[in-house]
Order: structure tokens, then C-alpha cells, then sequence
């Protein structure tokens, strides 16, 4: 494998570049957006819908973040989280989610059908499927437990897969998009009529009060309210860093001669690494896209041997050899698997925030936007409760927040002290020692998650600031 490879995404290099203006002056509007992805430029779009001016303020570029490097399917079908909701939220908890993750791929469609936006979007079947027959039962539970909750869930052993499998969960009219073309569409929307999308714009803090103000290096936003939808929130107030913990995995795709190419959505379950499966319509031809290979942030140097293991397993399989595109995702875990939405702490009554999406942001985030929409113009939301970004649930959570944070404090500790890591550089978030990813060039970070390019610049939070000499 050529150690030059280009690692963008497809989605990123299928789509136009708007280059919006960095903000280079002191702006006043209803509600400052900070962050360019799904959840940040969703909620402008919404609120801007509610008669409210917004300005987005996208460090980078709009959707060229975690939102532009995903699989991009749009389900309820969140590999068997029905089973883990009921155990850890109940029936009623379980319910809700699915109605929410439901309600999500409902509002993109109608989103993609009011503004006629061109971003391949297209219904499929999701499969979560396994190949050994000791997980067989779970399969079966989750679709019981899917049922339960008023999912369009069952089980079924016929796919398109071209290996045997013991079983499926299969939901239907489920879809999948192009997340880049959607996003730029929405946020073509917002801009303009005193509401604002900046790229190039950095946010250095928030001061927070009656009116709040959001600064970036070279102007500033008033606003009434402020969204954080930074995938982990930039502002360590609220603490969300010890509440969700990042995980990286891999995606490749290209073409494939000679095998039936798969129109649904998969997602296998069981021991061994996950592999994920869909279809991307590409002008008149599809691609393959296959997925997995996942692993916590900051914890392996040697990022290519997971490119060269899905491509193998691809080629086995589906006869996909080189693929032109490959990419990684970096995806955040909450403790108790239910994303976190609403205000950042107690006490700040116009910061917002969501995080914590699992692998399911293109659902979670807009069942996000959905939420801080309402609570910001002060409807009340049915979701609300069970995404509390304040919650404390030490039954559903307890144990996986303790395991998290003490390997956090190890990383914290013991790489300091470790021959291997001294002399790399330290977060600006927290100071943990970094780790180079050889594969993408970058330095990432451990304990929360951040990443920095070669130069030093914050590629993704929580840090703010770039790396020093
Ligand atoms: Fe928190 Fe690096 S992201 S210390």
C-alpha cells in the first residue's frame, strides 16, 4: 500500500467547496451556532425556520468534519441497542428512543423532499447480522426487543450477503444519503436574511450571561443563546469529556465487477471486528462501501494495517481491490449509550450542547437539532428527558464511566512516565501525552479524544488551542 494515500472521504471529494467567509467583525443575531455538522447546521436551519436569526461559526469547513468522513445510513437500527435500552432505561426509555431515531430519519426525508435536495438519499432495508451461531440469540433478542418498542423489526436469514450468516435483524424503510450534499444544501439555506454561516472561524470562548458572546480570533457573536455542537463539546464546563469517550474506525470503497452489489444496509454483530456494508450511488454506478476496524482514539500508531485489513476482507468477499477512497471516522460513546442534549451545565440557561451520538449521529444528530430547536424556542419535547444532558444514571452507566476515567488517568499518569511517549507533545486540552497516528499524519490525543494536524492545529476537540512549538 503507498504511503501517500489521499484519506479524504468520498463524500468530501464528491461534493462542491461553498468556501463561506471567515466572521471578521462583531455580529449580533438570536442564536450562535458554534459547529458546522450535522447537528449544528440542522439546528440553525431549524431555528431559522422559527423566525430566529442564526450565525454558524464552522472552524474548519462546513461538513468536512465528523460528519463528512461516516457511513452515512440513516436507522433506528443501532446494532442491538434495544436490548441494552430496556435493560438500563426500561421499556418506556427504550420506546422513546426509537421513536426519536424513527422521527429522525422521517426529518431528513422530509427535509431532502421540501427543499429538493440532491444527495442521493434513497430507503433501504438495515440488517444487523451475525455469522456465529453464538450470537444467534442475541440477534433474536434484539428483534424481540425492537418489536417490543413499536420498531419495524424482524428476523429473517435472506440477505445479499455473499457468505453464510446465522441470522438478522432486518428494519425496514430505513435510507441513506450523500451527508456532505445534504448538509451544503441546508446550509445554503441559512445564509443570508441576518443569519450568517462562517467557516475559518475558530471559537477561543464564550462568556455567558443575559446576552452571551462567542469570540473567535478575529471577531465576535452576541447572542441570546448558544449552541455547542462540536461533536465533543469545546467548553469543559458540564464535564461531557468524562461522560463520552471517542473511538476511531475505517472506511473504503470503490467498485466491484462480477458480484451482486448490496442494496441494503449492514452491520455485523459477535466476536472479531465489525464490519459494516452499504451501497453508495455514484452518477449512474454504485460503489462498495465497507467499514469497521474500530478502536479508542490515541491508541494505535499504525493506523494503515486497518485500511489493509478491510481491504483484504473486501477483496475476499466482494472482489474489491485498491479502492480509490478510504477514510476514517472518529465517533463518541456515552457511558450509558444514550447521546447527551440539552443545556451544557445547570446553571447556563442559553448553552446548549449534544454529544455522544454512538456511531448513529445521522439520526441522533437530528433527533438533536429536533430538541435544541424546541427547548431554545421553549416548546416541550418528548425526547428531552431521556437525552438530558444533565442526567446522572449510575445504574445504566456506573460501571463503564469508572472503567473509561481510570484508563484516562492511566494515559494521564503513566504516559508521562513511559520512555515510548516522552518527548511527543502534550494536549492543550488537558496535557495528556499525545500519540502519533502514522497513517493520517496527526497527533491524537488519548484521553478526550482531540487531534492535531502536523502543524498543530486542532483538527477536532475538545482542545481549542493548537499545539506550541
Ligand atoms: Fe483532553 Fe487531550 S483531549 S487531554
Amino acid at each position: 500500500m503507498p504511503t501517500d494515500l489521499d484519506l479524504t472521504s468520498y463524500w468530501v471529494r464528491t461534493a462542491p467547496t461553498p468556501g463561506y467567509a471567515p466572521l471578521e467583525d462583531d455580529r449580533s443575531v438570536d442564536v450562535a451556532v458554534i459547529g458546522g455538522g450535522i447537528v449544528g447546521i440542522t439546528t440553525a436551519y431549524l431555528l431559522k425556520r422559527e423566525g430566529l436569526r442564526v450565525a454558524v461559526l464552522e472552524r474548519r469547513e462546513v461538513s468536512r468534519g465528523v460528519t463528512g468522513y461516516t457511513t452515512a445510513k440513516i436507522t433506528s437500527s443501532h446494532s442491538l441497542i434495544y436490548t441494552t435500552l430496556l435493560k438500563k432505561f426500561g421499556e418506556e426509555g427504550a420506546r422513546t428512543y426509537g421513536r426519536a431515531n424513527q422521527a429522525g430519519i422521517e426529518k431528513i426525508a422530509s427535509l431532502v423532499e421540501e427543499l429538493s435536495i440532491s444527495c442521493d438519499f434513497e430507503r433501504a432495508e438495515n440488517f444487523i447480522y451475525t455469522e456465529d451461531p453464538r450470537y444467534l440469540q442475541d440477534v433474536r433478542d434484539e428483534v424481540e426487543a425492537a418489536k417490543k418498542v413499536g420498531l419495524p423489526a424482524d428476523f429473517t436469514t435472506d440477505t445479499e450477503l455473499p457468505f453464510p450468516i446465522q441470522g438478522a435483524v432486518r428494519f425496514a424503510n430505513q435510507a441513506q444519503f450523500h451527508p456532505r450534499d445534504y448538509l451544503l444544501a441546508l446550509a445554503a439555506s441559512i445564509d443570508g436574511g441576518g443569519s450568517h454561516v462562517f467557516e475559518g472561524s475558530a471559537v477561543t470562548g464564550v462568556d455567558q450571561g443575559d446576552l452571551c458572546k462567542v469570540r473567535t480570533e478575529r471577531g465576535s457573536v452576541t447572542a441570546t443563546d448558544v449552541v455547542v455542537a462540536t461533536h465533543m463539546p469545546i467548553l469543559d464546563r458540564g464535564m461531557f469529556f468524562t461522560k463520552v469517550h471517542p473511538y476511531r474506525s475505517y472506511a473504503i470503497a470503490g467498485r466491484i465487477e462480477g458480484r451482486a452489489m448490496p442494496r441494503g444496509m449492514y452491520l455485523s454483530t459477535g466476536a472479531g471486528s465489525t464490519r459494516s456494508i452499504r451501497s453508495i450511488r455514484d452518477g449512474d454506478e454504485r460503489l462498495l462501501l465497507v467499514g469497521g476496524e474500530g478502536h479508542k482514539t490515541g491508541t494505535e500508531p499504525d493506523t494503515m494495517k486497518f485500511y489493509r485489513r478491510l481491504e483484504r476482507w473486501a477483496s475476499h468477499h466482494y472482489g474489491l481491490d485498491d479502492p480509490p477512497y478510504r477514510w476514517a471516522t472518529q465517533d463518541n460513546v456515552s457511558v450509558d449509550n444514550v447521546p447527551y442534549v440539552g443545556r451544557l451545565t445547570r446553571g447556563s440557561d442559553h448553552v446548549y450542547t449534544a454529544t455522544g451520538f454512538g456511531k448513529w449521529g445521522m439520526t441522533n444528530g437530528t433527533v438533536s437539532a429536533l430538541i435544541l430547536t424546541d427547548l431554545i424556542v421553549g416548546r416541550s419535547n418528548d425526547w428531552a428527558s431521556l437525552y438530558d444532558s444533565k442526567r446522572i444514571k449510575p445504574l445504566a452507566s456506573g460501571q463503564k464511566f469508572v472503567q473509561e476515567n481510570t484508563e484516562v488517568a492511566t494515559h494521564f499518569v503513566g504516559d508521562r512516565l513511559s520512555a515510548e511517549h516522552r518527548g511527543n507533545p502534550r494536549c492543550t486540552h488537558m496535557g495528556c501525552v499525545l500519540r502519533k497516528n502514522t497513517g493520517e499524519g496527526t497527533w491524537d490525543c488519548p484521553c478526550h479524544g482531540s487531534r492535531f494536524d502536523a502543524d498543530g492545529n486542532v483538527i477536532q476537540g475538545p482542545a481549542i488551542a493548537p499545539l506550541s512549538q
